[in-house]
């Protein structure tokens, strides 16, 4: 078993800070470099890296690395995965897996071939109130389930990458609604017999089309339908028209019972303030009068725990379960790819995914 795992990160914003801040919070690990094209200074200095490059192939090249992080905008997940796999390194990739299901299969087959493994960040799978969710529907608590309603919506993207199509894969729907998408099939296609069998998409359609964010090209407003083969259905938003900070919620219906979750405004704490603090919640633009700030917001969203779990099982050798491994990712792009067809046609696609 190694002592010591060797992290490097591609990118140095959003995404990478969350995930310096979990690897920091991991033991046994070093975050040993980092490439990006830009934040390189402030982002080493703020997480102590001793190696920045401009340039993620020389990273790749130059550094005994264990584990790459691919914290870089979407369309880029590709090339940056395949290249980090043929450079022998084991790939935690952020959401999505890819832009298009052809890519997240290319990835798949690459780190098979070059004997790396390949982590899929889903973050809600490592929420605590989602694993407590699961375990209580496991214990029966619920009945058989039925439905499942989820969510995630905030008020825009603060990232330039992801408000472009050609860069982002498409809108709220690959970019949001992936996490209540992949939470989802963690739920319930466990088994693996339990595929995804019909999905219904419904997205406005980007630029002038959008509600909100007309500079946009890809949709502001997603709504999805799955169908599961043991005849659940899940209805999963992915917005960019909610205001008050980004809103995260389950909502399990079984034949004994039903189960809810509030991810993000579900704090122990209430706040009233005249004057505003600093911060409540992810992209909250307000912190006036009664709020709820986040305790804890990267374990409670699963950051650190996602990470901590791929860490292990790059240390002991052992392959992701379901819910952080590239199968689940694909099925993601799989089954948003049917989504967006969906909308395009205004018709049920019928498949087998998951
Ligand atoms: N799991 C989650 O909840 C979650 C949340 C936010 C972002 N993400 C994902 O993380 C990824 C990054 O998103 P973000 O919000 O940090 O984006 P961002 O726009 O804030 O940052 C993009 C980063 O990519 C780097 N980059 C761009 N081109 C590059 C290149 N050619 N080589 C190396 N680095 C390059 C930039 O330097 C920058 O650091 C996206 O895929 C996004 O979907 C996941």
């Amino acid at each position: 078993m190694k002592e010591k795992i060797k992290i490097g990160i591609v990118g140095s914003k959003f995404a990478a800070d969350f995930h310096a801040f979990s690897y920091a919070r991991t033991s046994g690990v070093e975050i040993a470099a980092v490439a990006a094209i830009d934040n390189l200074e402030p982002f080493a200095k703020k997480w102590n890296i001793p190696k920045t490059y401009a340039d993620y192939k020389e990273m790749l090249a130059r550094e005994d690395l264990d584990l790459v992080s691919v914290c870089a905008p979407n369309f880029l997940h590709h090339d940056i995965a395949v290249a980090a796999a043929r450079a022998g390194k084991h790939v935690f990739c952020e959401k999505p897996l890819a832009t298009t299901t052809a890519d997240a299969r290319d990835i798949i087959a690459t780190c098979r071939t070059a004997g790396v493994k390949l982590f899929y960040g889903e973050d809600w799978c490592f929420a605590p109130p989602l694993k407590r969710m699961i375990e209580v529907i496991g214990e029966g608590g619920v009945g058989k389930v039925l439905y499942v309603k989820a969510k995630e919506c905030h008020n825009g993207t603060h990232s330039p990458f992801a408000k472009k199509k050609e860069t982002c894969g498409g809108g709220c729907l690959i970019h949001l609604a992936i996490h209540p998408i992949g939470w989802v099939l963690h739920l319930l296609g466990q088994s693996g017999n339990n595929k995804v069998v019909e999905v219904f998409g419904k997205c406005n359609g980007g630029l002038r089309d959008n509600y909100v964010h007309q500079e946009n090209g890809g949709e502001d407003f997603a709504l999805g339908v799955m169908k599961f083969a043991n005849g659940e259905h899940a209805l999963i938003e992915g917005n960019y028209i909610t205001v008050g900070g980004m809103d995260d919620k389950v909502e399990v219906y079984g034949t004994e019972g039903n189960i809810k979750a509030d991810l993000t405004f579900g704090s122990c704490l209430n706040v009233y303030s005249r004057p505003g603090y600093k911060y409540v919640i992810e992209k909250t633009d307000n912190t006036l009068g009664w709020t709820k700030p986040a305790v804890d917001e990267f374990l409670n969203l699963g950051y650190v725990d996602e990470l901590a779990y791929a860490v292990d099982c790059v240390r002991r050798n052992e392959e992701p379960m379901y819910g952080c491994s590239g199968a689940l990712g694909l099925a993601c792009i799989e089954i948003i790819s049917a989504m967006y067809q969906s909308h395009e046609t205004g018709a049920v696609v019928r498949g087998k995914w998951g």
